[in-house]
């Protein structure tokens, strides 16, 4: 073969291989509304910078007649490439091949980039949309995802892992989404469960669609599996950009600043009044959280999950920076077990990453009733506390109103290590609320009251009593757990300062093997 005929053979590969499962599987993923595994590196990563690798790779299998079915690449597009000039190596799975399941030298390549990302230092991108293990090759497969659980174990917190899911992701391959750090869902294209509709209708006689048991709402609303919800795979891509410019690329360095044209000192009046006179009377706390954070941006995470508590990333002079704020305008916002869950994981998230964290308090405490007590909430809540007491990245706290019982010192509290404490004057840093605390304490002089009228005088009397000498931050800032009690409209160029003075602190842990987090 002559030099031209060698390259000419070379860009056949290349064309052959570019084609995957070929014109017809291209054209029933799009008509699914699907994009192929190449289209969605094209949109991820820069302009032009994808290196493709493992293109020539193909099965070894020969049951079935796989030995005449070889397909380059083998439904796996793996490689490295950049996001706004940053590394990170992605995998695509290839519906259009064997509808993307995973044999072993796909598994090898899947690992292949995992190990890269690691000693690169770079975070690590998986597209899932894939028929799970192949069929025609038995156990191999399996030992195939167990490779990819065990470096997703390894690479958690070292590098950042995203997992989008744009198609099926079924049993065991639900486990490695499950590993990562983030996972986002498309609308209607995209399923996640450990067995599917058929099975379960078999086992527990249960009738349930694809959609109802594993679709992308379910996940997002009910179980929390999933991050994101996405209404198609574009949304999703851009996302991941928008994500990634938040964290930094591994866990020794620290997240990208970027310029701030928001001024730092930029007063907002209507803090002044936002809070309601009633402490029963809910407010949006992502009305704060928009106007104190640069530019009015912030990237909501678990949007649809847990909304008593409201979690996400934003910046702050261009310093990333992770949000965590109780949310009044959704059940008081109380704190249960899924909001303990789904804070507890994003604080942890932050520590690992260096993400310094904000957090803002307005709580009145834990959920009460046996629900919660049978669910757990106990290890749940604590799961929080943890997760707050471990961080040793920079921690500021700014209590806006209520801040109860030990959702108060849950919630990066002074003894939990919080760095700055602030409050707004509105803040009421007590045991409990008034009405509980006169509950409690004047139970005995309430029964002996018969007369409606002078049973609510002397709960009023009462109240306003406790209010006078609890609803307040003063109680606290005089024993130093509130470093200052501040204006409101003046919060954003107070967390500024802070986070900038914050930027050197140093804090450790002792060393141990692990820590046994309540799980
Ligand atoms: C081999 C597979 C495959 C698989 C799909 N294909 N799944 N080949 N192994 N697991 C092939 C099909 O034969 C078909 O090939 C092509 O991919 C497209 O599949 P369709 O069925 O035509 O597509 P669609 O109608 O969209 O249905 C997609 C699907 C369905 C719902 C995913 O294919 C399906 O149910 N597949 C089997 C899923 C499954 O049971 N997997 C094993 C799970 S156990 P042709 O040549 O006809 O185009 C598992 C264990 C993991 O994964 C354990 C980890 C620890």
């Amino acid at each position: 073969m002559s030099k031209q005929d060698k390259i000419k053979q070379l860009i056949d590969l290349r064309t052959e291989a570019k084609l995957g499962g070929g014109e017809k599987k291209i054209e029933s993923q799009h008509r699914k509304g699907k994009m192929t595994a190449r289209e969605r590196i094209e949109i991820l990563l820069d302009e032009g910078s994808f290196e493709e690798y493992d293109m020539f790779v193909t099965h070894r299998c020969t049951n079935f007649g796989m030995e005449k079915k070889k397909v380059l690449g083998d439904g796996v597009v793996t490689g490295a490439g950049t996001i706004d000039g940053r590394v990170v190596y992605v995998y695509a799975q290839d519906f259009t091949v064997f509808g993307g399941s995973l044999s072993e030298p796909f598994a090898k390549k899947i690992c292949k980039v995992m190990d890269m990302a690691m000693k690169v230092g770079a975070p690590i991108i998986g597209i899932n949309d894939s028929g799970g293990a192949r069929i025609q090759e038995g156990v191999t497969s399996l030992a195939g995802y167990a490779d990819i659980f065990q470096r997703n174990i390894m690479s958690s917190g070292v590098i950042p892992q995203i997992s989008a899911i744009f198609g099926p992701c079924a049993g065991g391959a639900v486990y490695s989404p499950a590993l990562t750090d983030f996972i986002m869902m498309t609308e209607n294209t995209s399923y996640m469960f450990v067995t599917g509709p058929k099975v379960v209708k078999t086992v527990t006689g249960e009738d349930i669609t694809t959609e109802d048991l594993g679709g992308a709402h379910v996940h997002a609303s009910k179980s929390g599996v999933s991050h994101f919800l996405l209404e198609d795979e574009e949304e999703g891509l851009l996302l991941i950009r928008k994500l990634i410019s938040y964290l930094p690329q591994n866990n020794l360095e620290e997240p990208p600043a970027l310029e701030c044209n928001d001024p730092i000192d930029r007063l907002d009046d209507a803090l002044n009044e936002i809070i309601p006179e009633s402490a029963n009377q809910p407010y949006d706390i992502k009305d704060i959280i928009h106007s104190l954070v640069d530019n009015d941006e912030f990237l909501e995470v678990h949007r649809n999950y847990a909304k008593n508590i409201v979690v996400g990333f934003a910046r702050f002079d261009g310093m990333s920076v992770g949000i965590v704020a109780n949310q009044p305008s959704f059940l008081a916002g109380v704190l249960d077990i899924d909001a303990s869950r789904k804070a507890a994981r994003f604080v942890r998230f932050c520590d690992a990453f260096n993400v310094p964290i904000l957090t803002l308090v307005d709580v009145p405490g834990f959920l009460p009733g046996s629900s919660q007590e049978y669910g757990g909430i106990i290890i749940h809540g604590a799961k929080l506390m943890f997760a707050y007491g471990e961080a040793t990245v920079p921690k500021v706290t700014i209590t806006l109103r209520k801040s109860y019982g030990g959702a108060h010192d849950v919630m990066s509290s002074k003894q939990l290590r919080g760095d700055i404490n602030y409050a707004w004057p509105t803040a009421e840093i007590a045991v409990m609320g008034a009405q509980g605390a006169v509950e409690v304490l004047y139970g005995r002089e309430l029964a002996a009251i018969d007369n409606e009228e002078e049973r609510a005088k002397f709960v009023a009397e009462k109240e306003a009593e406790y209010k006078e000498k609890f609803a307040n931050p003063y109680q606290a800032a005089s024993m130093g757990y509130i470093d200052d009690v501040i204006e409101p409209r003046n919060s954003r160029f107070r967390i500024i300062r802070a986070f900038e003075m914050l930027q050197t602190k140093k804090d450790s842990n002792p060393p141990k093997k692990h820590s046994n987090i309540p799980l």
